[in-house]
């Protein structure tokens, strides 16, 4: 039996390349591991309606963790209208399956280093070393949303919130809520996790990303929680930013931060902007880590328009694979790994289009492969 049964999940898009890239590195490490495919993905909403279907939450229940790919998203009614016509106008919804993995699994932390390798053109600047923890089950991302918004709501909230007032007049289908739900467990254990790493790591400072000086009832919340938490820790430094100036100090100052906690939208939008200051999507890896599971994926889509052109830069989901190595404990692999890809990007020979060159998702792959140090004792 191998040591590490993984689940196999490469989605649709440029996902499928990118994967089969990174299973390259991973044989290449000869890691032992059983990879089980899993059914996900754009297809299985437009066939069965449903893009992660349970027989791959199943799947993922008897896993030690999940490398992932990437999955098209679209608006409800763009969903609706690539339905199988038998399906139709059932009211079946579409939601993110990366979104319902990380709710139906509780994981809560969503883990997004951020480092600059050396040499590569694409940097902001050199010596970028970010860390993002974004909570990743609850905020604008809760799914409770109403559109056309319902009169019973509609009663409510004109009797609780005196604001409400100014749209009490709109008819039902002229406008849509959606709740941001944050609670003080889920603001406590992000916090915890990003702290916990911080000490651990010997990361210098955390910083609370939150917009609580509008958004006084959630992000003050987070704000209140994220804080108690950095009482625990008086060893590392705190601090925090509205999330609007972070993005404008981030790109000023990148050098001045470290570890980054955020609720859920915000560490979406923060983590893209962290992602481009270390060479774009095309670098940008995931961890989603539960207490029981953790599924690992590149933070970037799936990039339709570059599907099947053998062309997406696979680095980001081959450092996902890293980020996934670390968390099973093979952490000596994890390292070769790392330095391999240090190693083609400091050479700047194999660069994807994206790096400004003509290689393609494989000859990165083969690269990376060839790269990777000897292991010790080999
Ligand atoms: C991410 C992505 C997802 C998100 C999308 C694909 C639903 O942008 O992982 O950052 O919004 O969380
Ligand atoms: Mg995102």
């Amino acid at each position: 039996m191998s040591t590490h049964r993984i689940a196999w999940l490469p989605g649709d898009g440029i996902g499928r390349e990118v994967m089969a890239a990174a299973r390259v590195v991973l044989d290449g490490l000869e890691l032992d591991a059983e990879y089980v495919p899993g059914d996900i993905g754009w297809e299985l909403w437009c066939r069965e309606s449903d893009a992660f279907p349970p027989r791959t939450v199943d799947l993922l229940k008897g896993v030690d963790a999940a490398l992932f790919g990437a999955i098209t998203s679209k608006p409800a009614r763009a969903a609706e209208a690539e339905l199988d016509p038998a399906l139709r106008s059932q009211g079946l919804t579409y939601r993110s399956p990366i979104v319902r993995m990380r709710q139906l699994f509780d994981l809560y932390v969503c883990l997004r280093p951020c480092r600059a390798y050396p040499g590569n053109a694409l940097n902001h600047r050199e010596g970028i070393d970010l860390v993002i923890f974004r909570e990743n089950t609850e905020d604008l991302y809760a799914g409770v949303e109403f559109s056309p918004v319902p009169p019973e709501l509609a009663k409510v909230l004109e009797a609780l919130a005196e604001p409400f007032r100014a749209f009490s007049h709109l008819a039902g289908d002229e406008y849509a809520v959606s709740c941001k739900v944050n609670t003080k467990k889920g603001s406590e254990r992000i916090a915890r996790a990003a702290f916990e790493f911080a000490r651990s790591r010997g990361r210098r400072k955390v910083t609370i990303v939150h917009k609580a000086n509008v958004v006084r009832a959630t992000d003050g919340l987070f704000l209140e929680e994220a804080k108690k938490v950095a009482a625990d820790y008086p060893d590392v430094a705190c601090d925090d930013a509205n999330v609007d100036a972070i993005g404008m100090w981030l790109l000023k100052n990148p050098l001045g931060y470290d570890v980054l906690v955020a609720p859920n939208l915000y560490g979406d939008i923060v983590s893209d902007l962290c992602a481009q200051m270390v060479g774009g999507l095309g670098f940008g890896c995931s961890g989603n880590i539960g207490e029981k599971l953790a599924v690992f994926e590149p933070t970037h889509g799936s990039a339709p328009r570059h599907a099947g052109k053998n062309k997406a830069n696979p680095i980001a989901t081959i450092l996902a694979a890293k980020m996934m190595l670390d968390w099973l404990g093979e952490t000596e692999k994890a390292a070769r790994l790392d330095a391999a890809v240090a190693a083609v990007v400091a050479e700047g020979r194999v660069r994807t289009y994206d790096m400004g060159g003509d290689a393609t998702t494989m000859d990165m792959a083969k690269a990376v492969a060839e790269k990777l140090p000897v292991a010790a004792g080999a």
